[in-house]
């Protein structure tokens, strides 16, 4: 019996190497479903040195907040500086619930607050493209975090009230268009992250869902995106507003500029379809008034 097992064992553990190999050359077509959605979500810029022509995803420059600046850590697959050696459930895990493979909780400046909306198989996509760069081995720049925002345990409770934990459920009284859009938005290329005011503990206010933000990603304000017709893009059309996402010009005439340039080289990347179901979601939210600011001294 246990003769007639072992050959068949030999073939059973012959066939996992084979099957196990692909975690080296993953599947193709998940590669470039992962590139499209990496490209979406912005992985890249907050991840790589762009300014001083750092490797591709290997840390990132400074990223200035309220509350200190931090770095966007390694993220390529080497094995030492890297996550090289993350299983598919760690890196759910990061991006779904902001917790790391030691258990530790990650800072919400990384944008898992909208990630957290993704389907498993758009993160394990992304994952695969991220897994098919080439690794680099270069440490991570520690933060640099103000008293007392840098105890990570606090996050704990922070995410208590604020972490609204996805995948995003489809909401069925809108069509797919719509569906896409929101997916998009709230998800992947997590436009409330700076288009969405936050409250004193840095949580975006989900009563003023893209209404404009006093207090951007580079200190500067950033514009309402809701169809108010006086503070907001209530006077737009929906092509004006897929033209924006394309070229990065305004129906005012202006060219978006600051951190908005760097979102408009990813979503120009995107199809077409896409920026229009973005601006069909957009057009379709609840209009949020800006309050007038008190002007800044000079
Ligand atoms: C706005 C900037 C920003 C964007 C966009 C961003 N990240 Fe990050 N990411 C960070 C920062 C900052 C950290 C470190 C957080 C901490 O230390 O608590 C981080 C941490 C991570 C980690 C944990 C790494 C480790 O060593 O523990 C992973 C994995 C990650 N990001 C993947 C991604 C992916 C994938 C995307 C795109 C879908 C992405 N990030 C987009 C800023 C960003
Ligand atoms: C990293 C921060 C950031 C993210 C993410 C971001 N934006 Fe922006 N956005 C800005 C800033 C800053 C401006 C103002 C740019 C300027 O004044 O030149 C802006 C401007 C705009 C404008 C022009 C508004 C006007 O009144 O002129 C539109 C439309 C817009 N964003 C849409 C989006 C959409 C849609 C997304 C998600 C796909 C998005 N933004 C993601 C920061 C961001």
């Amino acid at each position: 019996m246990m003769k007639a097992l072992v050959p068949f064992l030999c073939a059973v553990a012959a066939g996992v190497m084979t099957l196990a190999s692909p975690a080296f050359a993953q599947d193709p077509a998940a590669i470039e479903r992962g590139q499209y959605l990496y490209i979406a979500a912005g992985c890249e810029g907050c991840h790589t040195d762009t300014k001083n022509k750092g490797e591709k995803l290997a840390g990132g420059g400074p990223l200035h907040t309220p509350f200190g600046t931090y770095y966007g850590p390694n993220i390529t697959p080497d094995k030492t500086h890297g996550i090289g050696n993350w299983t598919d459930a760690d890196f759910l895990r990061a991006l779904r619930d902001g917790v790391s493979p030691a258990g530790e909780h990650y800072f919400p400046v990384f944008p898992y607050t909208s990630f957290t909306k993704m389907t498993d198989r758009d993160i394990l996509d992304i994952k695969a493209y991220i897994f098919s760069r080439p690794a680099v081995a270069r440490a991570d720049i520690p933060h640099d975090i103000k008293f007392p925002f840098g105890f990570r345990f606090t996050m704990v409770g922070w995410k208590l009230l604020f972490l609204d934990k996805g995948p995003l459920a489809p909401d069925p009284a809108h069509d797919a268009q719509w569906n896409r859009g929101s997916y998009l938005v709230r998800a992947a290329t997590h436009c409330g992250e700076c288009h969405t005011e936050r409250n004193i503990l840095g949580a975006t206010r989900r009563d003023r869902e893209l209404g404009g933000s006093p207090t951007g990603p580079e200190g500067g304000s950033v514009p309402n995106i809701t169809p108010d017709e006086q503070t907001g893009i209530g006077k737009w059309a929906l092509d004006e507003i897929a033209e924006t996402l394309s070229s990065g010009l305004t129906p005012e005439g202006d060219v978006v500029s600051a951190s908005m340039g760097e979102v408009v080289a990813n979503t120009s990347k995107l199809t077409e379809e896409d920026r229009m179901a973005i601006a069909v979601f957009l057009k379709s939210l609840p209009p949020v008034r800006t309050p007038p600011r008190a002007a800044k001294a000079q």
